[in-house]
């Protein structure tokens, strides 16, 4: 039953604003992992500088690719989804507005102080205390302006992307607050409000759910939006969105353990977190399937949609990653793959495969509707933009699962008299052909960035064209 104002307007500049960011710090982003993967492969890049070396420009990377990128993207749709399927405006245009100046402050101090060498050296938590408590105002805002648009909804129900956009922003709070408690020494300069294995367990109850509930659970809530919206049919599963949700959220936060096997970490804790990420499968495995299957009815326009190509190969990245994640979480496959390029091409599954997939799709589906056009400038150029990605990162994960395994391997061979068979650099040489071919599959999923870029700003130039049109013939 609709309920819809025909005086409603929706806050569309700050969606706009995002979208364009999503794509600017992507071109950046992954423009700095594709030199990060030249460096791996012709180590002169590093050119013999402190702030352009490998060290420097890695959280550079991870920073602008999660940050700049993903959480640009999550902006962007959580307020259209929002509006949308509340059918109100955004509760404060000018917090919302601070919410956009803000986040991208945060990203440009990160491009600034993290070559300057200025970090707290948690992964993933890197910038230091003036910026952390930036970003706390700036997310306080965002669940702010977030939850107040949900308490003034014309709808009477919350539709269930909201629950899981809702859920990220809850927990990336308060895993952004308690993580970064530190004790300020000068202007960039903190320490840990933890010693040991307490701080090591509280980063990574952080960095796993930064994945679980940045990369994931925000993400989920794209999927559960856009994908029922690109292919024209309700979710497959109303009733298993809401025990995806739940069996989730409940599921993600004990599993951080799984990065610290073998470690000081108690034995207890090591295995319990082990049997969570194993539970987990099942969660993440409900929520692909309900998005699979939404397309029951519509397989046929996956012929002519590239869009829908994208949301749903993301879908299967999402599945594959997800698998992955619990295998590598049980101990002695851990002892294989920790610290090789394994880890290295789960991660890139996820974050290639599935998040900046998803994101390709929802920013397609929303760019002409944020503009108001019918369609992007050219859907050709959408579908040569899927092959790159979808190439890109098969070679990209393929190179580092065959590293990955064979670094494992090598490292623990030993001969019969107890010897290492192989000393660490035999290892790194045998990595080379992988490093180049992961260099190739970068480049090829860049220049499909590239082209989204040009298809955008064509897309939105598109527009001016025809206001400009307009305006002429008025004046005519
Ligand atoms: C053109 C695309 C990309 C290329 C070429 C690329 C390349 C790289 C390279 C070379 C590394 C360092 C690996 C190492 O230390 O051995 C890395 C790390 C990482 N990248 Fe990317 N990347 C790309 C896109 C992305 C995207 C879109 C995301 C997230 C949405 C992402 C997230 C990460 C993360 C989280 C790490 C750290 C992994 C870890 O510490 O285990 N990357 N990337
Ligand atoms: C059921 C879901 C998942 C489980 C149980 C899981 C489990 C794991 C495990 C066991 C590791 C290796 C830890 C280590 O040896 O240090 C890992 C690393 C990682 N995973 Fe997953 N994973 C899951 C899904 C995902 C997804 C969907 C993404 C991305 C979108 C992702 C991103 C990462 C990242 C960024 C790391 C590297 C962390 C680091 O810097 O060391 N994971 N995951």
């Amino acid at each position: 039953m609709s309920t819809q104002n025909p005086n409603l307007t929706y806050n569309y500049k700050v969606v706009r604003q995002f979208a364009i960011m999503t794509v600017v710090w992507g071109v950046v982003g992954m423009s700095l992992g594709v030199l990060i993967a030249a460096q791996l492969v012709w180590p002169s890049l590093n050119l013999d500088l402190p702030f352009t070396h490998f060290g420097r420009l890695r959280p550079l990377h991870t920073n602008a690719v999660i940050f700049g990128f993903g959480g640009s993207a999550l902006f962007a749709t959580s307020y259209y989804v929002v509006q949308r399927t509340c059918q109100a405006r955004l509760i404060s245009d000018k917090l919302a507005a601070f919410t956009f100046w803000g986040w991208t402050a945060v990203i440009v101090s990160a491009a600034i102080t993290l070559p300057m060498g200025l970090t707290s050296t948690k992964e993933y938590a890197e910038l230091e205390w003036p910026i952390d408590i930036l970003i706390a105002v700036v997310w306080i805002t965002y669940g702010v302006v977030f939850f107040g648009t949900i308490t003034k909804r014309s709808m009477p129900h919350i539709y269930v992307a909201n629950w899981f956009y809702g859920g990220f922003i809850l927990t990336i709070g308060v895993l952004h607050i308690l993580n970064n408690l530190a004790l300020p020494v000068s202007a960039f300069k903190s320490y840990s409000a933890y010693a040991g294995v307490t701080d090591a367990m509280m980063q990574w109850w952080y960095g796993h759910n930064a994945v679980g509930f940045f990369l994931t659970a925000g993400f989920l809530g794209m999927m559960y939006y856009f994908v029922p919206k690109q292919a024209g049919r309700p979710v497959y599963s109303y009733r298993l969105s809401i025990v995806h949700f739940w069996a989730l959220i409940a599921t993600y936060v004990w599993a951080g353990g799984h990065h610290l096997h073998y470690s000081a970490l108690p034995d207890w804790a090591q295995t319990a977190s082990m049997v969570m990420s194993l539970i987990l499968l099942a969660p993440s495995w409900g929520g692909m399937i309900n998005g699979m299957m939404t397309l029951s009815g519509a397989w046929h326009k996956l012929r002519t949609d590239p869009i829908l190509r994208f949301l749903v190969v993301s879908l299967s990245f999402y599945g594959m990653s997800t698998f992955e994640g619990p295998m590598m979480a049980i101990k002695t496959v851990n002892a294989l793959s920790h610290n090789t390029d394994w880890t290295i091409g789960h991660v890139h599954s996820g974050a290639l495969g599935w998040v900046a997939m998803i994101s390709f799709g929802a920013v397609y589906h929303m760019v002409p509707k944020l503009w108001g056009l019918k369609e992007m400038y050219s859907i050709s150029l959408i579908n040569v933009h899927f092959w790159l990605a979808t190439i890109g990162t098969v070679l990209y994960i393929v190179a580092m699962w065959v590293n990955g395994i064979m670094q494992g391997l090598m490292w623990r061979a030993i001969n019969e008299d107890g010897t290492l068979t192989y000393s660490f650099v035999e290892a790194l040489e045998a990595s080379y052909p992988g490093y180049f071919v992961r260099f190739l599959g970068g480049v090829i999923f860049l220049s499909g960035m590239l082209i989204m870029a040009y298809n955008v700003y064509m897309t939105v130039r598109q527009k001016e064209a025809v206001a400009q049109d307009s305006a002429a013939v008025q004046a005519a």
